[in-house]
């Protein structure tokens, strides 16, 4: 089997050249194509951070091993790690994070074993990017939860926790603010449920979730979550097992699965020869699993408890009394512990299973529906507007052009309503969403909305629009705070 490595920039090529020589030391058998992804191929000009050929090679390989990639600063330049995970459709982000003997914790030291899997959303949310400035004061973040990409990744936490018998599944979400994005992922949550009834399913908010987490970690096994949230628990989820150094990240996708280590670069530290492969290696250990090389997979990791249970350790962690050693010394202390067994937490040696490697050519994007709506009618718009006036003075303006058709509902200023109600202690800002509903929630055309745009715009700069669906009763847009 072939799989494409990418060494990545900073520390990258330090802990990937580590980790593959213990892969080497224990023959795995797999042959390694190097691909040309990272900093120095922005600087080439490749404006994705990454060669055609390097995609090309990803893409007939499905494998993709890497390093930590450096995103330039500004430039507009996106970041080639998110780029990778959202170009192939990577939709899950899995993090396992397990109690590892020989690194201290707190939890550790009070006996409180932790292992937990975190699934994060890896495409949607605000990790799009889509941001506009619509005033010089007021910034706007596009978040996208879709049914069919929160459908991909919840199926597939709920297919591994039942597959590794986890005792339960939860949810983590902040659907009591944002009832319509996160309400969607929660909804989807529970329609995939229904599918297992045997794993005890739940939720709970995201914030309440992390103080959970760190109160007591071992109640909970699988957690699932949208994006953003996801990355932050994650990083938390670390923290309780030893830091960025210990988390390991599998990106699943249908076709490509891209393996990598959470940190990132450590400009800090790169060129010395001093970071922890540890991350990486279990990253790496991950990917092993998931090829099929399950014995290879269990003597390294065996090998890596022993040694950090006998106390080796680099700089960033371990017993301040014992002097630290540099990563190449690290990967050599491991690999002269292949064979032996930890005693905690010893992996046990199951057979290789032969596995397929992907190879396949897509003649065409995939466009995922998950279901076609009924009664489907658009009844009004919102027009967000710049003004400097007071709500009266700008609901008075948008009263002059509602005709027969519209009427103005409601101004809002940061999602809190300040007309027809309001209150003079609401802060605002230069920017208004106005609401025009449809004169007894008739649907209206887009030439209609074309209409009451050319006529507000007489008066105002908008800076944004949104049309107001609804589908049989359900209205697809939120309420003003205050509303
Ligand atoms: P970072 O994770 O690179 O570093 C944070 C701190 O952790 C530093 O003090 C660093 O020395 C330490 N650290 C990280 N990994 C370590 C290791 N293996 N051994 C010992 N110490 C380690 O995060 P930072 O500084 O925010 O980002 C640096 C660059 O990495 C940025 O360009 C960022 O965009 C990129 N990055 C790339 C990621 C990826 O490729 N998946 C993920 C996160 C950041």
């Amino acid at each position: 089997m072939k799989i494409a490595v990418a060494k990545g920039d900073g520390i990258g090529p330090e802990i990937m050249d580590a980790v593959l020589t213990i892969f080497n030391a224990n023959k795995v058998p797999l042959e390694y194509e190097n691909v040309e992804m990272g900093k120095w191929v922005f600087d080439k000009g490749f404006s994705n951070g990454m060669t055609p050929e390097a995609q090309q090679s990803i893409e007939s390989l499905g494998i993709l091993f890497k390093g930590p990639m450096e995103t330039p600063k500004g430039k507009g330049v996106k970041s080639v790690n998110v780029t990778a995970r959202k170009t192939w459709n990577t939709y899950a982000n899995k993090r396992v994070f397990q109690t590892l003997h020989g690194v201290d914790t707190v939890f550790s030291k009070a006996g409180i074993p932790i292992d937990l899997t975190i699934v994060r959303e890896n495409i949607e949310d605000t990790y799009g990017g889509i941001e506009h400035m619509l005033t010089h004061d007021v910034a706007l973040s596009r978040r996208f939860i879709t049914r069919p990409g929160s459908l991909q990744v919840i199926k597939y936490a709920f297919e591994m926790a039942s597959k590794n018998g986890a005792r339960r599944i939860t949810c983590g979400h902040k659907a009591n603010i944002m009832k319509i994005t996160d309400g969607l992922f929660l909804e989807v949550f529970y329609e995939v449920a229904k599918d297992y009834p045997n794993l005890k399913a739940d939720d709970v908010i995201v914030d309440d979730l992390c103080m959970k987490l760190v109160s007591r970690p071992q109640e909970f096994d699988v957690v699932v979550l949208t994006n953003l949230q996801g990355d932050i628990v994650s990083d938390l989820c670390a923290g309780l097992v030893g830091g960025l150094g210990f988390a390991p990240s599998a990106n699943i996708g249908d076709h490509i699965c891209i393996f990598e280590a959470v940190h990132g670069t450590a400009p800090d530290i790169a060129g010395r020869n001093i970071a922890n492969p540890t991350a990486l290696l279990l990253s790496g250990i991950a990917m092993l699993r998931h090829l099929g090389l399950m014995e290879n997979a269990a003597v390294i990791e065996n090998a890596l408890l022993y040694t950090l249970e006998s106390g080796v350790h680099t700089g960033d962690f371990g017993d301040k009394n014992i002097a630290s050693v540099n990563t190449t010394q690290f990967a050599e202390a491991i690999i002269g512990n292949l064979g032996k067994t930890p005693a905690h937490g010893a992996r046990p040696l199951l057979p290789n299973k032969p596995v397929t490697p992907t190879v396949f050519k897509l003649a065409e994007n995939p466009l995922i529906i998950t279901q076609e709506l009924e009664n489907e009618q658009v009844v009004g718009v919102d027009f967000f507007i710049e003004s400097t006036e007071q709500p009266n003075a700008v609901a008075e303006k948008c009263l002059r052009h509602t005709g027969d058709l519209f009427k103005l509902v409601n101004v809002s200023n940061r999602g809190t309503q300040v007309w027809p109600k309001g209150s003079v202690f609401t802060n605002m800002v230069n920017q208004y969403g106005c609401r025009f509903e449809s004169v007894g929630e008739a649907n209206v055309t887009q030439t209609d909305i074309l209409e009451l745009y050319k006529k507000l715009a007489q008066d105002f700069k908008v800076c944004s629009t949104e049309l107001l669906n609804k589908w049989g009763d359900k209205k697809a847009y939120s309420l003003a705070q205050g509303q």
